[in-house]
């Protein structure tokens, strides 16, 4: 399976993508995470990438198309691999298709979390992540079992430097304007499957493999 996860920030895309890659076994691809790594990690593109996240904007379409072409090239990702915060912008879309298409694969479907604006902001504002693993937990509504220590590999949880709310609502806006027009992209192409993203995080992936099983 070859899937892509859309939808606006603090949607749940990571928290989805996640755990549905640990149900199909395949690789989850998330180009924020790839992004934060090298930002923690000091390298030139952690450099190049800095300003333009912390400013809540894109990181430019070459830089990021250059890193997902190359991922989905590694053998992990040859049974199938998620795509989370890929593509952002219809030229990484369209960039996309032309690498998939010059090694004969396809993207079997496009999951569309919708949630609505006011939602977005509280999740974003609750968020809680892990500074090794980068699960994502939310200080009500998906709480950690100690508070500020990850359930997963037990290192100890922040904030993430872009979920200050002058920078939620540029990145709002920039999904707007920039991310958005994805969704009729890939409706043209059948691909998308729009999934209802508001509930409990296990209703959500319930309706995920319901739409995966159509
Ligand atoms: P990225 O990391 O991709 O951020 P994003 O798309 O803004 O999405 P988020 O990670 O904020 O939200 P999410 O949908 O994953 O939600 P989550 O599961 O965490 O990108 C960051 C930056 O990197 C960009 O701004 C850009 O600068 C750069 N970048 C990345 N990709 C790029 C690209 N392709 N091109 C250019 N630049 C790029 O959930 C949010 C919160 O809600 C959590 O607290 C979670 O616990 C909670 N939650 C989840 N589900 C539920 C639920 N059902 N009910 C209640 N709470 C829930």
């Amino acid at each position: 399976m070859r899937l892509i996860f859309l939808g606006p920030p603090g949607a749940g895309k990571g928290t989805q993508s996640q755990m549905l890659a640990g149900r199909l076994g395949i690789p989850q691809v998330s180009t924020g995470d790839i992004l934060r790594q090298a930002v923690a990690n000091k390298t030139e593109l952690g450099a190049l990438a800095k300003s333009y996240m912390d400013s809540g904007g894109l990181v430019p379409d070459e830089v990021i198309v250059g890193i997902v072409s190359e991922r989905i090239k590694s053998v992990d990702c040859s049974a199938g691999y998620i795509l989370d915060g890929f593509p952002r912008t219809v030229r990484q879309a369209e960039k996309l298709d032309e690498a998939l298409r010059s090694n004969g694969s396809i993207i079997d479907a496009v999951l569309n979390i919708v949630v609505d604006e006011e939602q977005l902001v509280s999740r974003l504002s609750g968020r809680r992540v892990c500074s090794e693993c980068q699960r994502a937990f939310h200080l009500e509504t998906n709480p950690p079992r100690k508070p500020d220590v990850c359930d997963g590999c037990g290192s100890q949880l922040v904030v993430r430097a872009d979920d200050e709310s002058a920078t939620v609502r540029k990145r709002l806006e920039v999904y707007r304007t920039q991310t958005a027009p994805l969704v009729s992209y890939y409706e043209r192409q059948s691909l998308l499957r729009n999934i209802e993203g508001v509930g409990e995080i296990s209703e959500i992936s319930a309706r995920i493999d319901s739409a995966l099983s159509r």
